[in-house]
């Protein structure tokens, strides 16, 4: 963890130290109403207010259950993972706190299938249990590395021996979740948080960070840096000084990736003066999403990276639902058609009708996410893809910059 410039020091970190599992003993109702005063946000994505979601499984009936998040099957983001090898105990301290204000009977840990994050989580829940902490016992469950892993209703059908894949809604897991039941699913950095305000209280937390948004993030910072790496930093922090703090640029930049797969596009000239925070970004088009930023260099082609991306998007899908069954796949194959130069006149108007066909039409976020990610390289990578009408890329063949895993069924 490295301290940041500018006067702004995460040193010791608050998410990424080491913590003795702790057991809070405050009533719920005092917690609950820390969680208002601090102003904490969802981490997993959305950004919506903690104690709002909290108060919406509280409405359901008894008994409810709690499950931390931990899939992380977006490929451009570590920091789940980075969180919970490097302190498991202070996702389990805001597990355990979750559990006591919602007053679950069953919490479950949910993480991404990968060995190191498994045993670490092992290790934690033994200690735990040998130091009987805690008030409600705790199942761990693996998530497949997949995209679409961590959507709520697909952590939900997981936990209860399901496949990892999205269910239909209503009604939504807060309402009727895991064996029917009021369910709060909350992503493991924000029970991170969570952990965080308990043990220090809201005020403490709301020292760092913008009054709409308070506190630090995790930022999983990639691409053309010298060191990419998860950095906690004050939400709001400018995205010049995170990647300062990742090592400096290696590459001169022409775009930077914000919130991941179902995040947008942004050019360089833009990006260098933006600030991190969603009370900046929006009136941009842009979020800050769970904290992934990958930074373009100007010998990538960003319009061939775009077309990898949404192939993979498009692989990715549950494969439920009409825009994922056909709008998706034939968005991704038309768009490599547009950079490969192929028929490009009917690939371009296929282009400008398939969005109508996807939009707000998913089981889930799926399509939105991956229809944003297409605007924006649309917009953001014309001109380059103009150049391709000509003949083909101009730039060099170079390594792929951005993460795409094999789909596996
Ligand atoms: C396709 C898709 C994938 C998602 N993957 C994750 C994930 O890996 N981890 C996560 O915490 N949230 C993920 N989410 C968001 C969750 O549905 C949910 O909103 C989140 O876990 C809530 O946590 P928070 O309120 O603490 O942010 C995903 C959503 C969608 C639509
Ligand atoms: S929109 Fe796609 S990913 Fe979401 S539930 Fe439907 S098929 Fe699955």
């Amino acid at each position: 963890m490295t301290a940041l410039v500018d006067g702004v020091c995460i040193d010791p970190p608050r998410l990424l130290g080491c913590h003795e599992p702790t057991s809070i003993d405050d009533a719920p109702e005092r917690l609950l109403a820390a969680l208002e005063e601090s102003g904490l946000t969802g981490r997993g994505g959305a950004g919506f207010p903690t104690h709002i979601k909290m108060r919406g499984v509280l409405a359901g009936p008894a008994p409810r259950i709690v499950v931390a998040n931990g899939a992380e099957g977006e490929p451009a983001s570590q920091k789940d993972k980075t969180l919970l090898v490097a302190n498991p105990q202070l996702v389990l301290d805001g597990l355990q706190i979750g559990a006591r204000i919602v007053g679950a009977e069953r919490a479950f840990l949910y993480v991404h299938d990968a060995p190191d994050v498994i045993s670490a989580a092992i290790r934690a829940l033994a200690e735990r249990r040998a130091k009987a902490v805690d008030d409600c016992d705790v199942a761990l469950v693996t998530a497949p590395a997949a995209f679409v892993s961590g959507e709520e209703s697909s952590v939900v059908s997981r936990i209860t021996g399901g496949p990892a894949v999205p269910r239909s809604k209503p009604p939504r897991v807060f309402e009727a979740g895991a064996f029917g039941r009021p369910t709060l699913v909350q992503n493991v950095e924000t029970l991170a948080h969570v952990g965080y305000i308990a043990r220090h209280g809201a005020q403490e937390f709301r020292r760092l960070g913008p009054a709409s948004q308070p506190g630090t993030m995790l930022f999983t910072v990639s691409g053309s840096v010298h060191a990419p790496g998860v950095i906690e930093a004050p939400v709001g922090v400018s995205l010049a000084e995170l990647i300062e703090v990742a090592g400096g640029l290696s590459a001169h930049p022409q775009a930077v990736l914000l919130g991941g797969y179902h995040g947008a596009w942004t050019p360089w000239r833009v990006a260098r003066e933006l600030r991190m925070s969603n009370e900046a970004l929006r009136p941009l088009g842009l979020s800050v999403g769970a904290g992934v930023v990958v930074v373009l260099p100007a010998d990538a082609c960003g319009p061939a990276e775009a077309a990898r991306v949404l192939r993979y998007l498009a692989d990715e899908s549950a494969g439920q639902c009409g825009p994922c069954v056909f709008g998706l796949p034939a968005l991704a194959a038309s768009y490599t058609e547009l950079v490969g130069n192929r028929s490009a006149g009917r690939h371009r108007r296929r282009l400008a009708e398939l969005p109508m066909m996807l939009e707000r039409r998913g089981g889930c976020h799926h399509p939105d996410g991956s229809l944003r990610f297409f605007r924006s390289a649309e917009g953001v990578f014309a001109d380059h893809l103009a150049t391709h009408r000509r003949g083909r890329c101009p730039l060099p063949r170079r390594e792929p910059v951005l993460p795409v895993p094999v789909t596996v069924r």
